[in-house]
């Protein structure tokens, strides 16, 4: 079976590492299933993102639904990334890291009015409207709060991103942001609200895109609404591309940082915007893993199956996507045979698989494998569905690990119930 080697996650001595720390040091004093991430990996993407930018006024907002752990927004702010919130809680979980509110966006296709008094009463940088309704509520809150709200319309391009259906957003049949078509009407007759500041655009077209076509596309629709924008008279200083940008979980072929800035930038120039960007995980992705111990294997007639202490409530991705994790063992071991297998979890659904019809290294009771491009999109999603705990997480520097979050106990499960 091939391995996933990076210069993260690597094998010394046929065991697997994360940076400089045995993996089995880790789950020697932490429960699994748990949650491991890479120090240096978030420093190295957000380094090789924002590095690509540079000739170009930006800035980076990390899409913080992909990893929201405090510890790990704290680390991006540290390096001097702003955050994108898509709630009250990511807003509260943002603060809590330490986030200054100037260094955040409100976004959200669905904002409940606490949301945006939130929102306006810490000063996010700007509160991103999908509707010509919520820019009226908006107004009507900020005029409540004796404040003026910086608002940008996310606005649908209608191009599609080659993605899964369900992580493209940016389709007319989609329900996000307004229609390219009236966003001149819109954006005026927000213009005219009391209370309202536009100060931007916005778009964000779908996630794990891998082909640079659907941004140029989309950057240019969005750089002629731009001109028109600013011929009316609206104030459009930063355009705001989203994220999406597509990472390896089995065989892609992504385009890099520098490859999609080269083909946009000069698109991005004749617009006159500062660009910001909203990338999740491009940023995270592989540079965590969900460490999961086998309990037992069996077989049918027709398949092998390898049931695990992980499940769809720790890793939703491949259940509801159908997606590929690469799954591989903590410990080679040699004479090894290989196997086809279905990798499935305790929960009572047959939904319930991290990978089917894999071939991996036979496994046995009580050996741990390795579900590779984890940090993105996992411990967020996932759930106490069946009764179980979230799982803990892990955050590792060189030589070091400490627990970032600890499991679920038994007692939090039940601690909402009156
Ligand atoms: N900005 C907005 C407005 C978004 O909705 C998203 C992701 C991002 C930025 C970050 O996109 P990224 O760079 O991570 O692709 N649960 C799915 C992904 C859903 C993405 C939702 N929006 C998955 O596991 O693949």
């Amino acid at each position: 079976m091939k391995l996933f080697n990076s210069d993260y996650f690597t094998y010394k001595n046929n065991e697997l590492y994360c940076e400089d720390v045995r993996i089995k040091d880790i789950t020697d004093n932490v429960d699994t299933p748990v949650y491991i991430y890479s120090k240096r990996f978030f420093e190295d993407r957000y380094n090789e993102f924002t590095n690509a930018y540079k000739e170009i006024k930006h800035r980076v907002f990390f899409a913080s639904k992909a990893n929201y752990n405090i510890h790990v927004e704290k680390l991006f702010d540290e390096m001097g990334c702003g955050i994108d919130v898509n709630s009250g809680g990511e807003l509260l979980r943002a603060l809590e890291a330490g986030v200054k509110p100037e260094n955040m966006l409100l976004t959200g296709v669905g904002k409940t009015d606490e949301e945006i008094k939130m929102g306006l009463e810490h000063g996010v940088l700007l509160v991103k409207a999908e509707s010509l309704e919520e820019v009226h509520v908006i107004n009507d809150i900020a005029k409540q709060l004796g404040k003026t709200a910086k608002v940008a319309f996310r606005v649908n391009p209608d191009v599609d991103p080659q993605t899964h259906p369900y992580i493209s957003t940016g389709l007319a049949e989609n329900k996000f942001g307004i229609d390219s078509t009236v966003a001149v009407d819109i954006y005026l007759e927000a213009s005219r609200l009391s209370n309202i500041e536009i100060c931007g655009i916005d778009m964000h077209i779908g996630s794990q895109i891998t082909k640079i076509a659907p941004y140029v596309e989309s950057v240019k629709k969005m750089a002629d609404l731009i001109k028109v924008l600013k011929s009316n008279g609206l104030n459009i200083e930063h355009f705001d591309l989203g994220g999406g940008m597509g990472i390896v979980y089995n065989e892609e072929t992504p385009f890099t940082p520098s490859e999609l800035a080269e083909a946009i930038i000069p698109v991005l120039k004749e617009t006159g915007c500062e660009i910001f960007f909203e990338p999740g995980r491009s940023l995270t992705a592989n540079g965590g893993v969900l460490i999961t111990n086998v309990l037992y294997t069996k077989k049918n007639n027709l398949k092998n199956f390898i049931v695990i202490d992980a499940s769809m409530t720790d890793l939703l991705r491949p259940s509801i996507y159908g997606a590929y994790h690469h799954i591989q063992p903590v410990e080679l071991i040699e004479g090894r045979e290989d196997l086809k297998a279905d990798v499935v979890g305790p929960v009572c659904e047959s939904g319930d698989f991290l990978a089917k019809d894999r071939l991996l290294t036979a496994t046995k009771r009580g050996e741990l494998l390795a579900v590779m491009s984890a940090g993105a999109y996992g411990i967020v999603m996932a759930s106490n569905y069946n009764g179980r705990r979230k799982p803990a997480e892990v955050l590792v520097e060189k030589n070091a690990f400490r627990v970032i979050r600890k499991r679920d106990s038994y007692k939090q499960l039940i601690e909402n119930e009156l």
